[in-house]
């Protein structure tokens, strides 16, 4: 079988960590090219041994790859995919898709029209914790999933809000951050119906958002709470919980509570709570059951994964829809707290 010939846009931070992830995977995938505006870029393709361009027209034309990796800034989604579907490669995006519903509406019309998969990189999605409470929840074994809450606050360094773009709506810790809780609540509990929202920027004063506090009311009818902030100290958040990252010292904290009608679940440390056979009511011991697992290479699988779905092997595990209607929940949080509104999805 030959391998898979997958290009880079946009070699920033997380660009670079799907460059390491196509270097771990044994899936048959090999990196052909880096494209950057940014001539200091050059560094990253030259390390890798690829040829190296300026805009992804040019690197489209020269090297026609299967798929390409899209990791620019996220106002800067549409174009390199757009540019990298016309040209027949399949594309996986980074989280959000795209930073406006009317984009991502254009990407779902382009990925139809030319017959190529769009993937989007709601890397949560890989790791086997997420799996395990999706299969939990949605198999009954909580019964029927009565109430959520969840939060993620952890405080960003003054550095990260230095450059001016940072201090936009776009580039808040709603956008930036709840949309990968978002997704992963979408995943667990179902579809969002409808999002109360309210937003403070007390702590910096910026337009972005400092804090953030959600109502969600679930399809299924479970009603949940989230709360973030992005200038909070605190051990609770996803990042924390598990260590993802060496940038991110691990608390094992939990950051989010699932109580159903016959049991509870911590996650994402998975102890489920429940009281036992026959005896479910307030007065019974509850037993606590821990299901421990390692964490993934969730990066790594979700390149494996790119390639099963340009192999035709696979539908995309986060499609274009999925992840607009990710993004749809999460923008709605700014809608409800600008209206003072419930807002119906
Ligand atoms: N999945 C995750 O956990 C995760 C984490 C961080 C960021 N992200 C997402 O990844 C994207 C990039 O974030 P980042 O932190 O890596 O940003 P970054 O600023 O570190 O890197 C972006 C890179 O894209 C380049 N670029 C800008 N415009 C371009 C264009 N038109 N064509 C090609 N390259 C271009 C920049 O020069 C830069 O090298 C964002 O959408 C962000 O939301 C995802």
């Amino acid at each position: 079988m030959s391998s898979v010939r997958l290009a880079l846009v946009g070699a920033g931070v997380i660009g670079r960590r799907h460059l390491g992830a196509i270097q771990r995977s044994s899936a048959g995938v090999e990196l052909v090219g880096v494209a950057d505006p940014v001539p200091a870029a050059e560094s990253v393709a030259r390390e890798a041994g690829v040829p190296f361009f300026s805009d992804t027209e040019s690197l489209m034309s020269a090297l026609k790859p299967d798929g390409v990796i899209v990791a620019t800034p996220t106002e800067h989604h549409l174009q390199p995919t757009l540019t990298a579907l016309d040209a027949g490669a399949h594309v996986l995006v980074e989280k959000p898709i795209m930073p406006t519903l009317e984009q991502a509406e254009t990407v779902i019309a382009a990925s139809n029209s030319t017959g190529r998969q769009v993937l989007v990189g709601h890397h949560r999605r890989y790791y086997s914790q997420v799996h395990k409470a999706h299969e939990l929840v949605q198999g009954g074994v909580l019964g029927q999933l009565i109430t959520v809450s969840g939060q993620w606050n952890m405080r960003k360094n003054a550095a990260y809000y230095e450059p001016q773009w940072r201090h936009k709506w776009q580039a808040g810790p709603i956008v930036t951050n709840l949309i990968h809780d978002m997704d992963a609540l979408r995943y667990i509990c179902g579809d969002v119906a409808s999002i109360s929202g309210e937003t403070s920027n007390d702590s910096l004063g910026f337009e972005k958002e400092d804090a953030a506090a959600l109502i969600i009311r679930f399809k299924s009818g479970a009603l949940g709470t989230f709360i973030l902030s992005d200038q909070a100290t605190s051990p609770w958040s996803w990042e924390y919980a598990t260590g993802e990252t060496e940038f991110f010292p691990k608390t094992g904290q939990n950051a989010m509570y699932f109580s159903g009608s016959k049991a509870a679940l911590e996650f994402p440390n998975l102890a489920l709570w429940h009281h036992g056979d026959n005896t479910a009511d307030w007065n019974h011991p509850l037993q606590r059951q821990e299901m421990p697992m390692r964490l993934d290479d969730a990066f790594m699988l979700q390149v494996d994964h790119f390639c099963a779905v340009i192999r035709g092997e696979l539908p995309p595990r986060v499609s274009a829809q999925d992840a607009t209607d990710t993004l749809k929940a999460t923008l709605a949080v700014f809608e409800s707290a600008n209206s003072g509104q419930r807002v119906k999805l």
